[in-house]
């Protein structure tokens, strides 16, 4: 394999030590650097690292070489929340927003995810693949170099799985790091509506058995909300999950104060995300914890409901990463850069904060830091370069433009 020598960096960011897997609370506010300094990846993998005075006399054979001119390097962001499968966008909604109507007033009138969930039934697995791929590869030139993408516009068995297996060739596809959350828990179908109990037996005594045997999930996911799924529900749904090794990463506190996180915390979430709505309760709960507040404010924005509340959480000494939660319903967005942008603007995170909850958190919420999400010596060489860029923050800062000019990935240029 080749090798790829990046030289002229304004500042290379980003630069965690290896063993640095999480940040909590205040430790999110620091983000490495070096100034002047030169990158080098070798076989897919970040080589080393050093300042442009010392640019190593002996370099591998087969070099590419490439100028950031100037710019700040930061490694890819690590977009921990998606809904990228789908079969049609809903911007019949999105009209029916403007003119004043709640997302649960969209729901109950038959829009939402039942809306989506009989269009996507209705696809083949071919479409449903090639229209990810076209948002994935958008994503990708945004900057996204690791993703986490949900079932849950299947809701039956047949098509929970078609949607797994789309999900499972991007995986195989793509040259990013993919996880896959079973979701079928994300509304029930019309035909459960009086029968909770009949789709909470076929997702466990059905659908986990058939997705655990063919390895389809990376973890198990649940839209613990009023109107969709209780806390007791989600409690059986963690526990049976918990016997196929799935663990949870869930929706908690969209809409209402849920009891979500707190039945996340007791099975070991990696991550529970939204959080809009946050009491005392439940920022107790994570507080000194393992378990990551994933934060998705390009949700809040589209759909006008309360931002989560960044600071409380960090105060708290919790681990936060901000994701996209791309969606047809309340997030039609893919772009992690608007993400780090609303993280400051609108969750009063400094811009330090924003990108550590965009790379090293959301790699962690996707089980990945290991591998990803800062710049460390064997950790994969997904990179982003900028344009020269006055300060870092003023990267946030020019919200709506992408100050992105490169995107590195596995060491290669795209
Ligand atoms: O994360 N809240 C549940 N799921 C999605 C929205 C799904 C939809 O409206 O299609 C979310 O916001
Ligand atoms: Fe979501």
């Amino acid at each position: 394999m080749s090798s790829l020598l990046i030289t002229h960096i304004g500042t290379l960011a980003g630069l965690h030590p290896k063993e640095t897997l999480l940040l909590k609370g205040k430790e999110m506010a620091s983000l490495p650097q070096l100034q002047n300094a030169w990158i080098l990846c070798k076989d897919g993998l970040i080589e080393d690292f050093g300042t442009m005075d010392q640019l190593p006399e002996q370099l591998p054979n087969e070099l590419e070489s490439v100028s950031a001119k100037g710019g700040f390097v930061l490694p890819s962001w690590c977009d921990s929340h998606s809904h990228i499968v789908f079969a049609a966008p809903r911007e019949e909604e999105f009209v029916m927003k403007i003119a004043g109507k709640s997302y649960e007033e969209i729901a109950a009138a038959g829009g939402g995810i039942l809306n989506s969930a009989g269009k996507l039934q209705k696809a083949t697995e071919e479409e449903l693949f090639e229209t990810a791929a076209l948002r994935l590869n958008d994503m990708i030139k945004q900057g996204t170099g690791a993703l986490e993408v949900k079932s849950g516009y299947g809701l039956s068995l047949e098509s929970e799985l078609k949607m797994l297996r789309v999900i499972r060739r991007l995986k195989e596809s793509f040259p990013i790091p993919i996880k896959a959350s079973f979701l079928a828990a994300h509304a029930f179908p019309l035909a459960y509506k009086n029968d909770h109990a009949g789709y909470i037996s076929l997702i466990i005594d059905e659908m986990l058995p058939q997705i655990a045997a063919e390895g389809l999930a990376d973890y198990m996911d649940a839209f613990c909300e009023q109107g969709f799924f209780s806390v007791e529900e989600t409690d059986q749904l963690l526990s049976a999950a918990a016997k196929y090794g799935l663990r949870p990463k869930i929706h908690a506190n969209q809409l209402s104060v849920s009891g979500g996180v707190q039945i996340g915390v007791k099975h070991q979430a990696v991550s529970v995300d939204h959080l809009e709505a946050t009491d005392e309760a439940a920022i107790a709960a994570l507080a000194d914890g393992q378990t990551i507040a994933t934060l998705l404010p390009s949700c809040s924005f589209y759909l006008g409901i309360p931002f989560a509340n960044a600071r409380a959480l960090i105060q708290s000494n919790v681990p936060v990463a901000l994701a996209t939660d791309y969606n047809p319903g309340s997030t039609p967005s893919g772009n992690m850069n608007f993400v780090v942008s609303l993280g400051c603007i609108k969750l009063k995170m400094l811009p330090e904060e924003a990108i550590n909850a965009c790379t090293l958190n959301g790699a962690a919420a996707m089980q990945l830091s290991e591998q990803t999400g800062s710049i460390a010596k064997g950790k994969r060489a997904n990179l982003l370069i900028t344009r020269p860029m006055s300060s870092l923050a003023y990267l946030p800062y020019s919200f709506g433009q992408s100050q992105i000019e490169t995107i590195i990935l596995n060491g290669k240029v795209q």
